[in-house]
């Protein structure tokens, strides 16, 4: 156990993509050395900022500072936060800063945020006179531990999520765990969906791991934080190196999400947070699994246990089975009209199985006499990071 503010380790993280080969570099305050890693990098003349009006509160102007102390023009721009920015209209209101701004070629993008921010970010610096150099600063726990790795980039449809978009690499991650200290409770508690997932599908002594610390996560120490960011990083970074595009091995990481993604569709993307949806997706996906012979009620029991403790919640709600089918169908993971589903096998292991209508609607019967839990989001903002 170690006092809050000393780890001042860095941890460095190669994405294996060849000639896109890039950098998760993680450090506290790493924040304040921005404009240097920039430097590093050969970035040259402008950076674009683009941020939500959230994060432009606590950090934009520490980083404008720390950027143009590099000697670089800083342009911010600064959109609404919240999902429902991420739309083609928030594409061209970058674009036209960029326009505004003359970015050439050789100017760079910087992604301050979470999610969000990153995936317009992204989209924006591949279509920008067809290819601009980005970077990746994520400040959500989502975006530390996944959306800033593995260059998926893009906005929603008004008919579907992240229906477009484009694979694009970013020059480097920068990651400053300090950050997450003034991110929302309830926006903390949803990234750690995503980290016991990495834990579900690659590695059974990660998941050990959560399971010995998370009933303690409000007083997670520093070197915690580090280690589940870290450790969720190298996972992602691994399976992105083995598939890029998502032909075969990518698809694990969707563990969760064909439940999931339907529920937040269901809920019109107002109910449930991502994070929360996913839970409740990795409970009912693991629950299906067994219904249909691929793993052990312990399997079950585990992950259950695992995401109530991360004060995340674990029932389904009142939806109908033809629904939720229904909306599992417009998943991006359906192929050929046949849907697949990440299924564990057992903690850290993982397959990918074609789902059948019948079978799945026996399952749904057999756990529809569970009710809906009083689980209810936490909405303070964490401190002590
Ligand atoms: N590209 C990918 O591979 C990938 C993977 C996972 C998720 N995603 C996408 O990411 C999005 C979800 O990301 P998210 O959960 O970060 O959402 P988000 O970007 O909307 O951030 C959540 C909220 O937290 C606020 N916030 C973020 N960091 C903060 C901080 N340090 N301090 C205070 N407030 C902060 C934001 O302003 C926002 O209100 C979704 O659109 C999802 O599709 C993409
Ligand atoms: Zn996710």
């Amino acid at each position: 156990m170690t006092t809050l503010g000393t780890d001042t380790s860095s941890h460095a993280i190669h994405v294996e993509l060849g000639a896109r080969t890039y950098t998760i570099v993680i450090r506290r305050n790493l924040v304040q050395d921005l404009g240097e890693e920039l430097k590093r990098l050969r970035c040259a003349g402008k950076v674009g900022v683009v941020t939500d009006r959230n994060l432009a509160k606590h950090y934009l102007k520490q980083v404008t500072r720390r950027v143009k102390a590099a000697g670089y023009t800083v342009v911010p721009i600064v959109l609404p936060p919240g999902e429902r920015t991420k739309t083609l209209l928030s594409i061209a209101r970058v674009i036209d800063a960029l326009v505004e701004a003359r970015f050439e070629r050789s100017s760079t993008l910087l992604a301050l945020g979470g999610g969000v921010i990153g995936d317009i970010t992204g989209f924006a610096a591949a279509i920008y006179q067809r290819g601009i150099p980005f970077v990746q600063v994520p400040t959500s726990l989502v975006a530390q531990v996944d959306s800033s790795v593995g260059g998926k980039t893009g906005v929603d449809h008004p008919k579907g999520k992240n229906l477009i978009g484009a694979f694009n690499q970013p020059r480097a991650v920068f990651i400053d765990p300090v950050m997450l200290a003034t991110l929302p409770t309830r926006e903390w508690v949803a990234g750690l969906a995503e980290v016991i997932k990495y834990g579900v599908i690659a590695d059974e002594t990660f998941f050990e791991y959560l399971e010995r610390n998370i009933g303690s996560i409000g007083n997670l120490t520093d070197e915690a934080v580090a280690h589940i960011v870290k450790r969720s990083c190298e996972i992602k970074a691994q399976v992105v190196a083995e598939d890029e595009r998502e032909a075969d091995r990518r698809r694990i990481l969707n563990f969760g999400h064909t439940i999931g993604h339907a529920l937040e569709s269901l809920g019109g993307y107002r109910g449930f947070i991502h994070g929360e949806a996913v839970a409740i997706g990795m409970v009912y996906e693991a629950d299906l699994a067994r219904h249909l012979g691929y793993c052990g009620e312990d399997v079950v029991t585990r992950v259950r246990a695992l995401v109530k403790a991360a004060g995340l919640p674990v029932r389904l709600p009142r939806v109908t089975f033809n629904d939720l089918w229904g909306a599992m169908q417009q998943d991006k993971k359906v192929s050929a009209g046949t849907l697949y589903c990440v299924v564990p096998e057992r903690i850290g292991v993982v397959r990918i199985v074609p789902l059948k209508k019948d079978e799945t609607r026996a399952w749904f019967q057999a756990v529809r006499a569970r009710d809906t839990s009083g689980w209810k989001p936490a909405r303070s903002v964490r401190r002590g990071r």
